[in-house]
């Protein structure tokens, strides 16, 4: 099995230190650019128009008054627009669920509200919204079905499966019986709302026409290899014909892990005017695609009085739009999380007339794990347990679903440490007995789990005779801290300062590399560029050991360390080699590598690989005005190696304020008439504000494991899936009120 990147590399030992973020200077002094900002002499300003029925056909689109407004170029709609491909397959991405993806501007059917029906474009942005407004659309409308409740009774199994989603286990032991015999029973129904991404970034898609005729287009896109995929299929191009960039991401969160009709349409737009093209939604249109889905869902718990599980039963049924299947996992966390011999998981979707729903930051596990964590909690009420001791009592340190070990597991570190941090041996369990003032104060509990995933990746380094080292490939850092973990990979594995090393990301020009998602980015690129620079590493040391009179001459590449730009014996640095002395000696004025990594099947075989989280909130409720304060969190976190303490600590913290947003804040609601989303903007969609945030602190609990070189599990999405439930949780134990609806607004408390 791999080694630790640590001992037999570089001794420099940036891995595993708090360092800043290499692109923190970029970003803050507006150098770093993003979609939306790149240009070209000849641009033109794309406004999208979109439908105002969610389901039906257009009859008619008058574009008269628009094409008349001094600057509009031209309106694109399915009558007048270009060929293009009808073939479903032609539309595909990397990682949409099965189903036929939505054709923009294809033809007069309408999917959803929000729908693109025309392009307007225009010299300039103002011109073309303006010109928008003037476009005249008429439909047959038909009635939309967007109440998921409705559709609860007919709800159905997902034909085909979405690649790298788990479908449900086949049951085990009989849960039906075994629950209806059980002396404890617990059987309840939560849900949470749809929400939607809301990065600060809009999506946005800049297409500039190169002078050779091929196109480049920077697209909001959480990996541009799946952005060129989709334009070279959907417009029949060649690889090499279009180049795909997206250096920097104003947040991600799952948003930008599928294209999205803007890209479409600005290079639409661009292959009709032999123009340059930009296409910038506003924040209201941001509501018009990709979406967390409702879900409905049960929970049946059947205990022993002493609180051993005897049963236990989730079933969702989640949203999806009339054209694809999407699925997330939602119900499986609950069959590995705990032990119990009669389990049933099943999860069935429901065919709303909206946008397809996408991922969202811990999709599946964050709908999920808020139902079976409150689910416990309302166990640990019924058998008077504490709910740490309730979560012990059920343990299991081997996977139920796959009937394998885990690969490593510190969940109970992260109880053990997270209580002792919380203070949480002080709580009195009864709810509503504790007060500050006017205000009740409730601790809750839960515990989160994610799957610590690796996908197939490779990176390229080059090591230059000045001792520069640059690295890469096309994988995009969406925020999280990719370009400085993947640094300090590469500083460690030549010895050389962060100051020495380049790392370049989102282009297609660059190694392959799959979508940053799935919190599976450090392991995967991580690995590859640890894999490049150790071959490198030894190249060099070749050439360092074939010098005249060379102290290495006789050393094994085993035995010596690369570090302060030299490669040494291991304790005795008076006997080394500097790297830019061996690269001039062997006349190399650069070492290019590339390199491929991928999961190791071997592991595989023998463990599950998951990541853990117990969380640990207390929040103080304004008994008069219903008003919920998240006062305290303490989040425990097992997730592997902790390759950079500062933006693992800030993965954790954001993921955090999300899982705040979820249970208090953030809710789309529909208008089931019209099928449409009201609340399409901040104002009126919450998001928690630096007001709703207190005091957040995050604990990384030790944790070796194998699956990969870096010992590396991720730290994207762990540090949201519990929050809510234990923002819940925390609530019921104020208050004595249980809300299982999410989000737990003020009028469900009063
Ligand atoms: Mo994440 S929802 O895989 O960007």
């Amino acid at each position: 099995m791999a080694t630790q990147i640590s001992t037999a590399a570089g001794t420099d030992r940036h891995v595993g230190s708090p360092r800043s973020r290499v692109d923190g200077p970029a970003k803050v002094t507006g150098l770093a650019k993003y979609a939306g900002e790149f240009t070209a002499a000849d641009l033109v300003h794309g406004y999208v128009v979109g439908s105002t029925i969610a389901r039906g056909t257009i009859t008619g689109i008058d574009c008269a008054a628009a094409e008349a407004v001094p600057g509009v170029l031209k309106v694109l709609t399915h009558a007048n627009r270009p060929d293009v491909s009808g073939k479903a397959d032609s539309y595909r991405d990397m990682v949409g669920p099965p189903g036929t993806p939505l054709r923009p501007l294809y033809d007069a059917n309408i999917l959803f509200s929000g729908q693109p029906v025309a392009l307007v474009l225009a010299e300039d942005f103002e011109t073309a919204r303006y010109a928008a407004s003037l476009v005249k659309v008429t439909y047959a409308a038909e009635t939309p079905e967007t109440d998921i409740d409705a559709l609860v009774p007919t709800a159905y199994d997902p034909p085909t499966k979405r690649d790298g989603i788990k479908p449900p286990p086949e049951p085990w032991g009989d849960a039906d019986a075994a629950f209806g015999k059980a002396p404890i029973r617990v059987e309840r129904q939560y849900r949470m709302a749809n929400e939607h991404h809301n990065p600060m970034e809009p999506h946005a898609s800049t297409v500039i026409v190169e002078a050779d005729g091929t196109y480049t287009a920077y697209d909001k896109i959480q990996g541009v290899a799946n952005s060129q995929q989709y334009l070279t299929g959907a417009f029949g191009l060649k690889p090499e014909q279009v180049r795909v960039m997206n250096p920097y991401l104003g947040g991600g969160f799952g948003a930008g892990l599928r294209p999205q009709y803007q890209l479409f349409l600005a290079m639409l737009a661009a292959k009709d005017l032999g123009r340059s093209v930009r296409v910038v939604l506003t924040r209201e249109q941001m509501w018009s695609f990709t979406y967390r889905p409702e879900a409905v869902q049960t929970v049946s718990l059947g205990a022993s009085p002493d609180g051993a599980l005897q049963a236990l039963r989730h079933d969702a049924v989640q949203g999806t739009s009339r054209y694809e299947d999407y699925q997330e996992n939602i119900v499986n966390w609950s069959g590995t999380l705990y032990k119990c011999d009669n389990v049933k998981l099943t999860y069935r979707l429901a065919k709303l007339d909206t946008a397809t729903p996408g991922d969202m930051r811990a999709p599946g596990a964050v709908s999920g794990l808020f139902a079976i964590e409150s689910a416990m909690d309302e166990l640990a009420v019924e058998t008077g347990k504490d709910p740490i001791e309730l979560r012990l009592i059920n343990y299991t340190d081997s996977d139920p679903v796959e009937g394998k070990p885990y690969g490593s597991k510190a969940l109970k570190s992260c109880f053990e440490q997270g209580a002792a941090r919380f203070g949480w041996a002080k709580r009195d369990p009864k709810p509503r007995s504790m007060r500050e003032g006017r205000e009740l104060v409730g601790w809750g509990m839960a515990s989160g789990i994610w799957e610590a995933l690796m996908m197939p990746s490779s990176a390229r380094a080059v090591l230059s005779a000045d001792g520069k080292l640059e690295i890469g490939n096309s994988t995009g850092d969406i925020g999280t801290g990719t370009y400085t973990i993947l640094t300090q990979i590469g500083a460690d594995a030549l010895g050389l300062p962060m100051e020495d090393v380049t790392t370049k990301l989102g282009d297609t020009n660059l190694a392959e590399a799959p979508v940053a998602g799935g919190s599976w980015t450090a392991a995967s690129s991580g690995t590859a560029v640890m894999k490049a620079c150790r071959n490198i590493a030894a190249q060099v040391f070749v050439l360092a050991r074939q010098m005249e009179n060379s102290p290495l001459a006789n050393v094994d590449f085993e035995r010596v360390v690369f570090t302060g730009g030299r490669i040494e014996v291991a304790g005795d640095p008076s006997r080394g080699v500097s790297i830019k002395d061996a690269m001039r000696a062997g006349g190399f004025e650069t070492i290019e590598v590339t390199e491929k990594a991928g999961p190791d099947s071997d592991f595989a075989k023998q463990f599950e690989c998951y990541t853990h989280q117990a969380v640990f909130v207390e929040v103080k409720v304004d008994e008069d005005l219903g008003q919920v304060r998240v006062t305290r969190v303490v989040s425990a976190i097992a997730a592997g190696k902790i390759l950079n303490p500062k933006t693992a600590r800030s993965q954790i913290i954001g993921a955090t304020v999300m899982g705040i947003g979820s249970a208090l804040h953030e809710e789309s609601m529909l208008d089931h008439r019209l099928g449409r989303f009201m609340n399409r903007n901040l104002g009126e969609y919450h998001v928690p504000a630096n007001a709703d945030i207190h005091d957040l602190d995050v604990i990384f609990v030790d944790e070796e494991d194998k699956a990969n070189p870096l010992g590396v599990k991720g730290v994207g999405e762990i540090g949201i899936v519990g929050t809510a439930a234990a923002i819940a949780n925390a609530v019921f134990h104020a208050t004595g009120k249980r809300v299982r609806d999410l989000p737990i607004t003020i009028d469900k408390l009063l």
